[in-house]
């Protein structure tokens, strides 16, 4: 396996498998110090184009906690202002000798782009609309973590802006592969015009689901990506499809919430329900650097142990 573009790129195997040794990886940095030198002299760059917090911050510890070089490109003090385009770029990057480019995007399609560019591994860290392969695999890590490695037959809600939403995309197919069921809840005018295709079922109505539900997955709106208005008002879709207090109340006792974040507070996830038991948005966090290890690790792997 070289390149990580999409999570259809495991298949249930090699799924199990790489959330397997992100475990592995988790107790890695649960240690004094967290870091083993299994790539050493490995080079990672991030290429950022898009704004991040976590995927960002993540692959870089990722990479150096497995003792990886690791440079980090800013378009906003990159020449990129000066009006190179994106191949130039990836090229320039790639003589100067590196082994992974880990690709953020505006543009579905552009880390495939970058791959047939340049000889490095490259890794989806988000493309427009399209997918987010290592959120999908650190939200399957999370659950598997409190629910065990069987997640057959799970019933997940994802809730939201679905159109644009990339971690919908991934997180779908990634749920499917491991036989869990997935709805997705939205206003008809969040969901994509077709859903061929999509292992799912879909309903407008959150109220009902509610009571039945192992997990519920909020998303963001994605104000950022929105062509035209979609939305009446925040407050009506806060009113009919956000997670308030007394939404959550009547979830069931072990029902899991999860938010890839950002988070708008008070939008789609009441701020106390973000911050209560059912939460799992910092320990989402937390294992996207085991995941992202995982991953460099699979794709660039010297030979070196783990331990
Ligand atoms: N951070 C995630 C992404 O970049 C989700 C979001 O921004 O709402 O796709
Ligand atoms: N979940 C996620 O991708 O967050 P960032 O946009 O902050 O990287």
């Amino acid at each position: 396996m070289k390149n990580l573009l999409s999570i259809t790129d495991l298949d249930r195997d090699d799924l199990e498998t790489m959330l397997s040794l992100s475990e592995d990886f988790l107790h890695v940095t649960e240690r004094d110090i967290p870091k083993v030198p299994a790539l050493q002299g490995k080079v990672v760059v991030s290429l950022f184009y898009e704004d991040s917090t976590r995927t960002r911050i993540s692959f870089e510890t990722a990479a150096k906690r497995l003792s990886c070089d690791v440079m980090s490109f800013s378009v906003g003090s990159s020449s990129v202002n000066k009006g190179e385009g994106l191949r130039d770029t990836v090229q320039t990057i790639a003589a100067m000798g590196v082994d992974a480019v880990v690709v953020r995007h505006s543009a579905a399609g552009a880390p495939n782009r970058v791959a047939s560019w340049i000889d490095a591994s490259i890794i989806n860290a988000g493309d427009g609309s399209h997918e987010h392969p290592t959120q999908a695999l650190l939200d399957l890590l999370t659950l598997r973590r409190k629910r065990g490695s069987d997640l057959s037959g799970l019933r997940v809600a994802i809730v939201g802006d679905i159109v644009h939403s990339r971690v919908a995309r991934s997180l779908v197919l990634g749920l499917d592969a491991v036989g869990a069921h997935t709805t997705l809840v939205a206003p008809p005018t969040l969901l994509p015009d077709s859903l061929e295709g999509w292992p799912v079922d879909v309903t407008h109505d959150l109220d009902s689901l509610l009571p039945e539900l192992d997990v519920l997955y909020l998303l963001r709106i994605q104000r950022e990506r929105q062509s035209a208005s979609r939305l009446p008002s925040l407050r009506e879709y806060t009113a009919r499809w956000g997670l308030t207090v007394e939404r959550a109340s009547r979830l069931k006792p072990d029902t899991l919430v999860m938010h890839p974040g950002p988070m708008n507070r008070g939008v789609e996830i009441a701020a106390e329900v973000a911050e209560g038991p059912a939460s799992l948005i910092k320990e989402q966090v937390t294992n996207g650097v085991a995941v992202r290890m995982a991953v460099l690790y699979t794709l660039l792997g010297s030979g070196g142990t783990v331990a």
